[in-house]
């Protein structure tokens, strides 16, 4: 019984956070957490998705404009390379494989890390904001653009 009761409030008070986060993707909805996800609403987290892609592809591909609208505009890269250029269609950036012990950096890292220390090693550029916008749309390219690999965490 006193066990129970325990663990009633911070149920109810997931569920509402539940709630609050899909009433902020999809303005208007007021849909609880448990339930059932529409078409609708697929297409709607679908279409956030993807235009993350697509600013973090431009972003990949030394895209001032996108860089600048972003907030990262003389960060990503300092010698005129972009990303694309030494990773073709996101090659060898093995999202798959993260969270992994980086020899380079020697500590276990990111993504999100691996991919500051591109920006600050052969780009020699500026490290961003691992929350930032413009880390997002690129860490949303990269995996997209690996879709299909199998999962190998620690790997490579
Ligand atoms: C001049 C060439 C060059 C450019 C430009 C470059 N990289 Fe890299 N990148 C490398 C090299 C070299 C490695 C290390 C490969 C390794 O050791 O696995 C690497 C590794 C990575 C990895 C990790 C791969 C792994 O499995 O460890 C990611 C992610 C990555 N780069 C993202 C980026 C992003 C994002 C940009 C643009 C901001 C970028 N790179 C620009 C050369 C480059």
């Amino acid at each position: 019984m006193t066990t129970r009761s325990k663990f009633r409030l911070p149920l109810r008070r997931f569920a509402i956070l539940g709630g609050i986060a899909i009433a902020a993707v999809v303005p208007g909805s007021t849909s609880a957490h448990k339930d059932p996800v529409t078409p609708e609403l697929l297409k709607a987290y679908e279409a956030v998705f993807m235009e993350q892609v697509r600013k973090g592809d431009l972003l990949f591909h030394g895209d001032q404009r996108t860089a600048e609208e972003m907030g990262v505009a003389d960060d990503l890269s300092k010698t005129g390379m972009a990303c694309a250029m030494c990773h073709p269609m996101a090659s060898d950036t093995h999202p798959q494989s993260f969270p992994k012990f980086q020899a380079q950096m020697a500590k276990f890292a990111t993504l999100r890390d691996m991919i500051n220390w591109c920006i600050e090693k052969p780009n020699q550029g500026v490290k961003i904001d691992p929350e930032s916008e413009a880390m997002k749309a690129l860490e949303a390219y990269i995996t997209w653009s690996n879709t299909g690999s199998v999962l190998q965490p620690g790997k490579f």
